[in-house]
């Protein structure tokens, strides 16, 4: 015992201290002399003091074990009042007719400490490589877009009031731009949101209806797509529709995902975007949102950089999309990854927690 590197404290069947070793002194920081004969209840804090006496006498009584012959991490209450975070296992051992405990004690308090640390140190790395891929868009397209978004819904407010002093159709106009205002507002709201995930990294949590934000996306997507005929086909699963997070983002990972879905398909004789939402097959905790298109497929030079930002094929394109996408669904704690369709074409996929484990 005295060469232990554990604390270790031997107590009768009434919970009275008989032994500690050095390093339980040191742990404890009391002197060997000052706990002996004490309850071992003055080494803990609430609510183990007051549970620690009814426990002793029902494992006697019935053998009924919860730490004994088990282990478990519990706190202690070192001498100067400090509560600390500890593996204690206990052991019982018969001495002459009586029973006794022997609790090992090892201080958590250090590994704890580099735990935080490591988590802290995680989440501020992760902060940072989403900072990375947006950030050199973030501030610009905020302050960019704000202004003519500001000066649009402007211009939208006085045709409003130019409408009330036309004699015909005045009406009909005006709710017109009340509809064009209202699609205004929610742009400059994006922009908003998207800001505030940049700064604060996290996002608003609410339980999100799959069905609804698929069919907002769809009719969001589609009207840069008007004259072409492409086949939206849906496969939802209702018990798997039901997700936590931000709908704002949700709906622009589903925008960007149908975009360049409908982007692959312009060349394609049969345009079909299939969208399917059912619970992850290896996580059911997760909704696993599938985008599966006959377009020209994932060209093999751009797959290892396929997520990263200012990656495109395309003439127009900034490629930010999938990256933006990525940033959005790593924050709700999901995945995000493309395959090639054995048969033409390529399939995206994200993960988001479902609301009932939310
Ligand atoms: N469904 C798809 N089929 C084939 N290739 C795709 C598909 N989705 C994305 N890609 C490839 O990935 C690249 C990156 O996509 P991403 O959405 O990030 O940027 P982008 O569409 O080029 O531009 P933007 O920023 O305007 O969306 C595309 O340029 C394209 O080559
Ligand atoms: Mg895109």
């Amino acid at each position: 015992m005295n060469t232990l590197v554990d604390g270790a404290i031997v107590i009768d069947a009434r919970g009275s201290i008989q032994l500690i070793n050095p390093a339980g002194e040191s742990i404890f920081g009391y002197a060997a002399k000052e706990v002996i004969g004490r309850n071992i209840t003055c080494l803990m804090p609430e609510p183990y003091h007051s549970e620690h006496d009814g426990y002793l006498d029902r494992y006697l009584k019935t053998g009924e074990a919860k730490i004994i012959g088990i282990g478990r991490e519990v706190e202690g209450q070192r001498s100067n009042g400090e509560i600390f975070p500890m593996s204690l296992a206990v052991g019982e051992m018969g001495h002459q007719d009586s029973t006794l405990f022997v609790g090992i004690i090892r201080d958590l308090t250090e590994e704890r400490r580099r735990e935080t640390e490591f988590d802290e140190l995680q989440a501020r790395h992760f902060h940072l490589s989403r900072v990375a891929a947006m950030n050199e868009m973030g501030t610009a397209i905020a302050h960019e877009i704000n202004q003519p978004l500001a000066a649009a819904a402007n211009y939208i407010e006085t045709g409003k009031i130019l409408c009330t002093r036309l004699d015909e159709g005045g009406e009909k106009l005006g709710s017109v731009l009340e509809r064009a205002l209202e699609q205004n507002n929610r742009a400059a709201e994006i922009i908003a949101r998207m800001r505030k995930f940049i700064e604060r990294g996290d996002v608003s949590s609410e339980t999100v209806d799959l069905d609804e934000i698929i069919e907002a996306s769809v009719m969001l997507s589609l009207s840069r797509f008007r004259d072409t005929q492409i086949d939206i086909i849906r496969d939802i699963n209702p018990n798997a529709s039901q997700v936590f997070g931000d709908g704002v983002q949700i709906q622009q990972v589903l925008v960007n995902l149908i975009r360049n879905g409908c982007e692959a398909m312009t060349d394609s004789a049969h345009k079909q975007l299939h969208i399917s939402v059912d619970s992850d097959a290896e996580h059911p905790n997760l909704a696993c949102v599938s985008l599966s298109d006959t377009g020209t497929g994932l060209s093999q030079d751009i797959i290892p950089d396929l997520f990263t930002a200012f990656t495109s094929t395309k003439t127009g394109g900034l490629g930010v999309g999938l990256s933006i996408s990525q940033s959005i669904v790593r924050a709700h704690g999901g995945r995000i990854w493309a395959t090639s369709n054995p048969s033409g074409g390529s399939t995206f996929s994200f993960t988001l927690p479902l609301a009932d484990d939310a």
